[in-house]
């Protein structure tokens, strides 16, 4: 029923286990555009799990192939790109996306983050650590950046297709 997506790339931004990739591929089907999750394109260009960029090259090195992979994928076709949690606190990176997308912020208590990533051990700021505790530092450290993104919605009671709908509500 609906037409294709013609605004700008849609980027979602967000701490992790927010939902950005369920949510962005979920998005991109109903808006009828391409979807690209920058987490799995790094590792792709890379031939490396995140793990394994971080631990062999370290967090900034990691940062400087997201900001290329990010730059890349914004093209200027419209498409929904799902980021990793970090991607937008770079200043470079937040400047790139602000200047050439529509940015979403998806939020939700640290609290409730935390239950979801637990499902998930791939996430090398989490590994070993009380996820509680780095999700509501991140969140302190981070919120102010995310707050930038041109909307912010909550995914905070989900389901997913709810923050969806909520999304496309939105962008009008
Ligand atoms: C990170 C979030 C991860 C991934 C990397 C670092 C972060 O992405 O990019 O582990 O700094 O918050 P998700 O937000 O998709 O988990």
């Amino acid at each position: 029923s609906h037409s294709p997506w013609t605004g700008r790339p849609i980027v979602l931004v967000g701490l992790m286990g927010v939902g950005k990739s369920t949510v962005g591929r979920r998005l991109a089907v109903r808006l009828a555009v391409p979807f690209a999750d920058a987490d799995h394109e790094i590792e792709s260009a890379a031939d490396m799990s995140i793990t394994e960029i971080f631990a062999e090259y370290g967090e900034p090195y990691f940062r400087d192939g997201e900001r290329r992979v990010i730059a890349r994928l914004m093209d200027g076709t419209p498409k929904v790109i799902a980021t990793g949690g970090g991607a937008f606190v770079n200043d470079e990176t937040r400047a790139l996306i602000l200047a050439q997308s529509t940015a979403i912020w998806l939020n939700a208590h640290p609290d409730v983050l935390a239950e979801r990533v637990k499902r998930r051990d791939t996430r090398p700021l989490l590994r070993g650590r009380d996820p509680r505790r780095v999700l509501a530092d991140l969140a302190e450290q981070r919120d102010p950046f995310y707050a930038q993104a041109h909307i912010h919605i909550s995914s905070q009671r989900g389901p997913h297709e709810a923050t969806v709908a909520a999304i496309l509500k939105a962008i009008g």
